[in-house]
This record gives C-alpha cells, structure tokens and sequence, in this order.
C-alpha cells in the first residue's frame, strides 16, 4: 500500500464508511481518522499508531449539536466553553452514550469531543453519518505531524490515503478538559488557555502531569518525541557538534557556528512558533542527528503549552 496524498472528499468518504484509516487536517494537526461508532475500524487506528491500548481516542464531529448525541449530558460549562471555542483547538471530556464503544475510550466512561476548524475535514463529517475516532498520525510517542508530507513520511505504507488540508495552523494538539465537581480541569494544555478557560467558566483547575495511569498520554511525561535525544537550553553554549542541532525561540546565539539549525519565529511571535514547533523537530530529526538543543519561549498564554510540549519532547523517554 502507498498513501495517495489529494483533495478529494468522496474518495475519503469512501474509505471511512469502508471501515478503513483515512488522515485527516485539523488546525491542530493532522489525525489518524476512522468510523468512531466501528470498533474494528478504531482497533485499527491502535495498530497503525503501535498505540498502547489504555490511550483514548478523540472523537471528531462537525456540531455541538453532534456532539450532543454522543454524551448522556451535556454540562451548562460545557456548553458555554463548546459556543466560544468550537470549531476550535478544545477538546470536552463528558459521560459517554453507549454507541461510542470502549475501544475507542480504552475502557472510559467518558469520551473526548472536538468540533475541528477545518473546512475540509468540517466537509468530509458533514458527509458521513457517523464520527471520527482520531488520535494524532504520528507512530505513538513521536512528535505529531503538522502537514500531510510528515504524516506520509511515517504512514505512507500503512494507510491508503491523506487528506491534505494544507499546513496545521495552530500546531500543537488540543486543549482538553474534563470537568470534576462541576469545575473544568486541563489534563492537557493547549491553545485555548487557561486565562481563556477561565474568562468563560470562572474557576479552573489545571492536572497535567501523572506517569501512571494517566487520564490524558499527552500527560506522559516523555511525549510529542524525536528520535534524536532533546536537550533544553539552561545556559548559553560555546559551541555545538556536527552531529547536533539548534532550535532558537527568535534568534541564534551570536557567535557560534551552527549547521543544523532552526528559528521558531525570528518575529518573537508566540502562535508562529506554535505552528513551526514540530516542523522544526521533524526537519532536524530526519538529519539523524544525536541531540537537539533546544530554548524555551516565554511562558504567557500560548508559550505555556510551547514549553509543555517541549518540556516533554525532552523528558527521560
Ligand atoms: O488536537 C488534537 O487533539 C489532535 C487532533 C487530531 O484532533 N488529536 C490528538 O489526539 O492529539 P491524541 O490521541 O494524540 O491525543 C488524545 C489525548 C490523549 O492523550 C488521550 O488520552 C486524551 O486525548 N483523551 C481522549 N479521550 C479521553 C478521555 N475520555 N478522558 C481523558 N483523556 C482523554
Ligand atoms: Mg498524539
């Protein structure tokens, strides 16, 4: 099997209700798609990905209204945060109706729900009568893809097509929150901030950390990884190897000789660097190179959930 990279809609559509994997765009990043209502289809999602089975899926549909036909409530929150946010990098953790089966959840009573802000992929579930299971398509643990070039580059012999909706234009995954006691919880960071959350709802709480067990894998501590070993930038550097790489928030260091280098957003611009974060990984990584240094961003709105990721993708893996 070779992955066909194309526009087309009912070709995609077809192969969903086929019960087969379809990529898909998010302005997130791109998902690994499948008929969430077919276990087997979802079942299939976990091989592809080499996905440990206690990680839940989220599923995608084109509405709150959608949503709604998935979960047994609908918290009033819930509903205030889906208005402001959907379509929208948010994804609502909520008390699952039965027709979503436990493959799909990995066993949970609850299901993840985002309505994408993306007009192709808007399209495609606006065609099919059932929604879309999809995780991120990157082989579990490795940094998710952002355009349909990166996702070929690691699925092209494991499904039959991607969908290119263009490059992802937020570039980190989704906020999500769950709610417990009536108040929301982040279990993952995510372009919807807390500030964000916390303008619409009142009272947050935030719970993004756990090693076992956790809630959220976006919550492992090593996740969103390159092959090549990532190290954060605590002090300036003399110099660097050959066989390592830079990647600079807006400027690199005056003065040092860098080969494989990469600048996050040469403007200071917090949402460009959100959007070029795994572009620049997956550029340096597929150099082969033994590390990657790497700088923080400051740590307001958007760059708290730059530096989760980053803080990750250089965990103990
Ligand atoms: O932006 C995104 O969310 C992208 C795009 C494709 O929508 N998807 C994504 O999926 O990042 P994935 O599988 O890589 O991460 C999904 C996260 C996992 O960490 C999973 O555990 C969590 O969502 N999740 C899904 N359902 C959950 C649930 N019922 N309770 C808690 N966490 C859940
Ligand atoms: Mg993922």
């Amino acid at each position: 099997m070779q992955a066909l990279i194309d526009t087309d809609l009912d070709l995609a559509a077809e192969l969903l209700v086929d019960g087969q994997c379809v990529a898909i765009p998010t302005e997130t990043v791109y998902g690994l798609a499948a008929n969430a209502l077919d276990k087997n289809a979802a079942a299939q999602i976990f091989k592809i990905k080499n996905r440990p089975d206690f990680d839940p899926l989220i599923v995608h549909v084109d509405s709150m209204f959608s949503a709604m036909k998935w979960v047994k409530e609908f918290p009033h929150k819930a509903e205030l945060l889906a208005r402001r946010f959907w379509p929208g990098p948010l994804t609502l953790v909520l008390p699952k109706k039965k027709e979503i089966p436990y493959e799909v959840t990995a066993g949970l009573e609850t299901v993840g729900l985002r309505v994408p802000q993306h007009d192709l992929t808007i399209q495609l579930l606006e065609r099919l009568n059932f929604p879309l299971a999809a995780p991120s398509a990157n082989p579990f643990g490795y940094v998710s893809p952002t355009s349909a070039d990166h996702v070929f580059d690691q699925l092209w012999d494991k499904i039959p097509y991607i969908l290119d909706g263009g490059e992802a234009q937020v570039g980190i995954e989704s906020t999500i929150v769950g709610f417990e006691d009536g108040i929301p919880v982040i279990y993952r960071k995510g372009a919807v901030t807390e500030e964000m959350i916390a303008e619409v709802c009142g009272e947050v709480r935030t719970q993004t950390h756990s090693t076992s067990n956790p809630k959220a894998p976006g919550m492992l501590t090593s996740h969103y990884s390159p092959n090549a070993d990532v190290e954060i930038i605590t002090r300036s550097l003399r110099s660097i190897r050959e066989n390592e790489g830079y990647i600079a928030w807006k400027e690199l260091p005056k003065g040092m000789e860098l080969k494989n280098k990469f600048i996050l957003s040469p403007n200071g611009d917090l949402y460009e660097a959100a959007r070029r974060l795994y572009a620049g990984l997956r550029l340096l990584d597929r150099k082969g190179l033994v590390r990657i240094f790497i700088e923080l961003v400051p740590e307001s709105g958007i760059g708290a959930s730059i530096n989760d990721r980053i803080r990750r993708s250089a965990a103990e893996k």
